[in-house]
């Protein structure tokens, strides 16, 4: 399947970005958008397995998409780029607390909630013999309250070959 989706302002810089990754959300789901096949590849299967561990949020359709008109920058935009679609998480964010008027001690607890779920997961990874490294609060989530792993991208270091091509 190939898509063309073009950014609009209501959602640019709206959509979070890390070194590999363009998240576009949309409705209830989301496009991780990535600049090389094989990126997208190894984030898509391994969020495949994970999800039937029940460690991430389920993965829909792979394609390919075309990010035009939108100041993404970061050999994001105007060429082929590499997308699958996501079930949506519920992800840590840097402007939570302003955005709710949080003091500092609800903050804490705000950040508590997600740096508790990473070390969740680590745990129940490291069960699965695999090894996480990138691991904190800025790559987990939650789906219908469960903590699950988002940053799906990395080589997952394990005896699970499943989570090796
Ligand atoms: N399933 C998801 N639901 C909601 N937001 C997501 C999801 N996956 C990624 N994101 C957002 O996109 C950002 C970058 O995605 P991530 O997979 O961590 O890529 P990177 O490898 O570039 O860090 C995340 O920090 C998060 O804000
Ligand atoms: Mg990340």
């Amino acid at each position: 399947m190939q898509a063309t989706i073009e950014i609009s302002d209501c959602i640019r810089g709206k959509s979070p970005r890390g070194c590999q990754c363009f998240f576009v959300k949309l409705g209830n789901r989301g496009l991780k958008v990535y600049r090389t096949p094989e990126e997208r590849d190894q984030a898509y299967s391994n969020q495949v397995w994970l999800h039937s561990k029940g460690l991430a949020p389920r993965a829909y359709f792979k394609g390919k998409v075309l990010i035009k008109d939108c100041a993404v920058g970061h050999g994001f935009e105007d060429r082929e780029t590499y997308c699958y679609e996501s079930e949506l998480a519920e992800v840590f964010s840097w402007k939570y607390r302003k955005e709710n008027d949080l003091s500092y001690e609800d903050y804490a607890k705000y950040v508590d909630r997600f740096e508790d779920a990473s070390t969740e997961i680590k745990r129940k990874l490291r069960k699965l013999d695999i090894m996480w490294y990138d691991d904190g609060r800025c790559n987990v989530g939650f789906v219908d309250g469960q903590a699950v792993l988002i940053d799906t991208a990395d080589d997952l270091v394990g005896d699970s070959h499943h989570l090796r091509k």
